[in-house]
């Protein structure tokens, strides 16, 4: 199977009467704010280039209006483009018939909606079904496949209750165990917690991180908090005004950020509780002093540093070979806030 799941190619997505026609503008440069002032048409998406990893959660972040929800929707077509491509797992989702569509929609994805999105005279267990019985399995049988999802989110004994019932957080657990029982592989998850109090916040994180260890789903996670981004996303895609202005692991993100957007996304962030020692350490060099896992954030390794002869530390990998080392210099530069860059260095890619 492919490694890539979902790849978007060039798309565009402009809202109005003429998109057809605005493309071109677009492409020729016209800017978001001149599209609408000078067109009236509303520019959504600007040539969009993500190839998404399987079994990967992916998330997409950007301010209100950035595009986050047009190019969700355009994963499972519920959006059509103006132009551009999508294929998922190698299939071109825009070439799709309605048959194919349907049960591409059914069987291939699920979503899980801000707002829960449940069924309100509906019980618990029965919208956790509904995925199931859409795809032509009874009731009965549809509930009884659907309980160990419930169990898995924490909701056992909650299957007669009704939506109105549950906290949000418990609702959300109905969004997150329907969209499991689908059994689909990509999950498209839309601001799913943002609706969420931090500490309920945190706990559908754990939940949802956890999930993942054992089922690997493909996972496009949508959210405007960075922090949020950084805890569940092997991969991020910063949206801003339609366009994408940088890819790639949270590290790359945190550690260069490319441009001035993006560094102001980052300056509230604990540095010291996301940065990884293996992102800043020298490759191969080896020290006299103590030893940590890779994946170690600085702020866990900084007092030992510190404490060490050499103020330095090797870094090891999962067979606890050293693969590089660490010196207390390098941990206070990169703890350390970047600069917002002048206009004049500003790397748009
Ligand atoms: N049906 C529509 N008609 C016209 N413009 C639209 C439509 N849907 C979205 N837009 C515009 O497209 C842009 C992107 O909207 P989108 O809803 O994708 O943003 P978002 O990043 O999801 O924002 P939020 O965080 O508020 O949910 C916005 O400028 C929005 O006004
Ligand atoms: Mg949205």
């Amino acid at each position: 199977m492919s490694d890539i799941a979902i790849s978007i190619k060039g798309l565009y997505k402009i809202f109005g009467k003429r998109p057809k026609k605005m493309v071109e503008y677009v492409k020729d440069g016209m800017s978001k704010a001149d599209l609408l002032d000078k067109h009236n048409h509303v520019l959504g998406l600007k040539d969009i280039n993500i190839d998404i990893p399987a079994h990967k959660i992916s998330v997409i972040m950007g301010l209100s209006g950035s595009g986050k929800s047009t190019l969700i929707r355009h994963i499972n077509r519920l959006i059509e483009p103006t132009s551009g491509n999508i294929d998922v797992y190698g299939k071109d989702v825009l070439s799709m018939s309605k048959v194919e569509l349907r049960e591409f929609r059914r069987h291939q994805t699920s979503m899980v909606f801000q707002k829960f999105g449940l069924h309100v005279h509906k019980t618990v267990a029965e919208n956790v079904a509904y995925g199931l019985v859409i795809q032509g399995i009874s009731l009965d049988q549809a509930k009884k496949d659907s309980h160990k999802w419930l169990e898995r989110v924490g909701l056992d004994g909650f299957e007669d209750y009704y939506p109105a019932q549950l906290s949000g957080g418990m609702q959300q657990r109905v969004g997150l165990a329907r969209a499991l029982a689908t059994d689909a592989d990509i999950l498209l998850m839309d601001e799913a917690f943002s609706a969420l109090d931090p500490l309920i916040r945190a706990d559908m994180q754990d939940i949802l991180l956890d999930l993942q260890q054992d089922l690997h789903k493909t996972i496009v996670f949508i959210t405007h908090d960075l922090d949020e981004a950084l805890r569940i996303g092997d991969s991020i895609a910063i949206l801003r005004d339609g366009e994408v202005i940088q890819q790639g692991n949270p590290q790359d993100i945190i550690l260069k950020p490319d441009d001035d957007y993006i560094v102001d996304f980052i300056q509230e962030i604990n540095r010291g509780r996301v940065i990884n020692i293996k992102s800043i350490m020298n490759k191969g060099k080896t020290v006299e002093g103590p030893s940590f896992h890779q994946s170690s954030v600085l702020e866990n390794v900084l007092t030992a540093v510190v404490d060490s002869d050499n103020h330095a530390a090797n870094v090891v990998d999962d067979n606890n070979e050293i693969i590089g080392s660490i010196h207390l210099q390098e941990i206070a530069t990169a703890i350390a806030k970047p600069a917002v860059k002048s206009n004049i260095n500003i790397n748009y890619k």
